[in-house]
């Protein structure tokens, strides 16, 4: 009988995403991917490689560079390091004859942006960005419908991306996103999913935008009164604080280890999240600080207008302060309108005059987890694209960059006190 060959893979990161989101798949579909190599600078994450997914000790590297010395690997190189590290190693990866799957962002500078965009081109290799809410059921469904033009001509679009208190807390007050200089700005580092998932609905360019916003409230003004720098240092306002660490950490039903488990968001404080090393974590590192009395300067609320082509006008909200963690979105035109939440996975379609047609796209199972199906979705995507030859993926370097523009636009926009810039004059700087 014929058997395809799975599609091999080198990690540059073996984090978060690179380790637990994406190597996850091989452990689905052994027939479709196999992990041969990877990187990362903390041993405990190369030994996690050798144990979980059997790459022998001399595929596992110390860091990015040795990888990128050796010849090439694989097939695929995923570069799953922080923001500011992926267009170097992308750069020299696609010079070793690698395909690539990216992680968003592609970076937080424009030229750099630019410059891995021309290399792609010259290359004729894939690379494919991350940007996995384009492989989910949810928005998927809604693509198509606005495609076949079910509401007529779109006019407007209404997004909003609900952060998650706790999550918030996590990433962007005591977390890697904290510092828009070290990382990326928040509109880019987590809202360039939902500028690419807007451009992709509109299914036309985005021309103008303006937007505002600020950090607000994580802040040592808003310290309530005999609030410790440390949670667990006999904080007075412990019982009442929502973001107090022990909660969110341990307690918490949606992100605690008791209810949560090993999985993120614990897996970011230790490798292996266990109460005793949990709470040493919170005793010593950067996610017991008090949110009030951290060094984080992303926004906490951010709005966004926007002028497509063809008259459509858009606006987007980012915010922190939501219960849970998902994305709502509402489309109206000439003939009708529909709307979703993405946690529902439902759309809900009005074709002007007649009755609401509830489109239900099933629940996610816990195999697909993650994104509402979109990191497997988006590996399963690549792991075919790739069995097939081919190198123009749905969520390309060209599409990416489109998303980066937008929002690095819109950050210079906030930073302007809301000044509307003109995307083709903002590339052309
Ligand atoms: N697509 C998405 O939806 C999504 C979601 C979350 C994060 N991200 C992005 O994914 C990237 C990784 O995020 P994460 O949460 O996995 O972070 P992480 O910190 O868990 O993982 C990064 C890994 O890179 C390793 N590393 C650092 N320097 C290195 C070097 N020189 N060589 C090799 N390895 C090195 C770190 O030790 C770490 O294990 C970030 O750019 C982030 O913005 C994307």
């Amino acid at each position: 009988m014929f058997m395809l060959k799975p599609v091999t893979f080198a990690i540059c990161g073996c984090g978060c995403r690179g380790l637990e989101a994406y190597a996850r798949y091989q452990k689905l579909h052994p027939e479709k991917m196999k992990i041969v190599a990877g990187a990362d600078v903390r041993p405990e994450r190369l030994t996690m490689l050798r144990e979980q997914y059997d790459v022998p000790e001399e595929m596992c590297f110390a860091s990015d560079k040795e990888m990128l010395t050796q010849p090439r690997l694989a097939d695929v190189m995923i570069i799953a390091t922080q923001d500011q590290q992926h267009v170097e190693e992308a750069l020299a990866a696609l010079d070793k004859g690698y395909h690539l799957l990216l992680e968003k962002p592609i970076s937080p500078r424009l030229e750099e942006c630019m410059a891995l965009l021309k290399k792609a081109h010259e290359a004729k290799q894939a690379v494919v960005v991350c940007h996995v809410l384009r492989y989910t059921r949810f928005y998927a469904a809604l693509e198509a419908l606005l495609r076949r033009g079910e509401i007529g001509k779109i006019e407007t679009i209404d997004a909003v991306e609900h952060v998650a208190y706790w999550h918030y807390a996590h990433s962007y007050v005591r977390g890697n996103w904290r510092r828009s200089e070290e990382t990326s700005p928040m509109i880019l580092a987590k809202s360039c999913h939902d500028m690419d998932i807007l451009r992709w609905l509109a299914g036309e360019r985005c021309l103008k935008v303006q937007s505002f916003g600020a950090l607000d409230y994580f802040k040592p003004e808003h310290a309530p009164q005999g609030a410790a720098l440390r949670c667990l240092d006999g904080c007075a306002c412990k019982d009442s604080c929502p973001y107090d660490a022990e909660k969110i950490y341990i307690s918490n039903a949606r992100s605690g280890l008791r209810s949560v488990g090993k999985g993120w968001p614990c897996s970011v404080l230790v490798s292996d999240p266990t109460e005793e090393s949990v709470y040493e974590a919170l005793r010593t590192g950067p996610y017991g600080r008090c949110v009030y009395h951290s060094d984080n300067d992303v926004v906490d609320h951010q709005t966004v207008n926007m002028e497509f082509e063809n008259n459509i006008t858009v606006t987007f909200t980012m915010t922190a302060f939501t219960e849970t963690c998902h994305r709502t979105v509402k489309v109206t035109g000439t003939l009708g309108d529909v709307e979703g939440d993405m946690e529902e996975n439902k759309l809900y379609l009005h074709r002007f005059g007649q009755p609401e047609q509830v489109i239900d796209l099933g629940s996610t199972s816990n195999e697909f987890a993650g994104h509402g199906g979109g990191d497997m979705g988006m590996m399963e995507y690549v792991c075919d694209l790739m069995a097939a030859g081919g190198i123009d993926g749905l969520t390309s370097v060209d599409a990416s960059v489109e998303s980066h523009v937008m929002a690095l636009a819109a950050e210079a926009s906030r930073v302007a006190g809301g000044a509307v810039i003109s995307l083709d004059e903002f590339s052309a700087q």
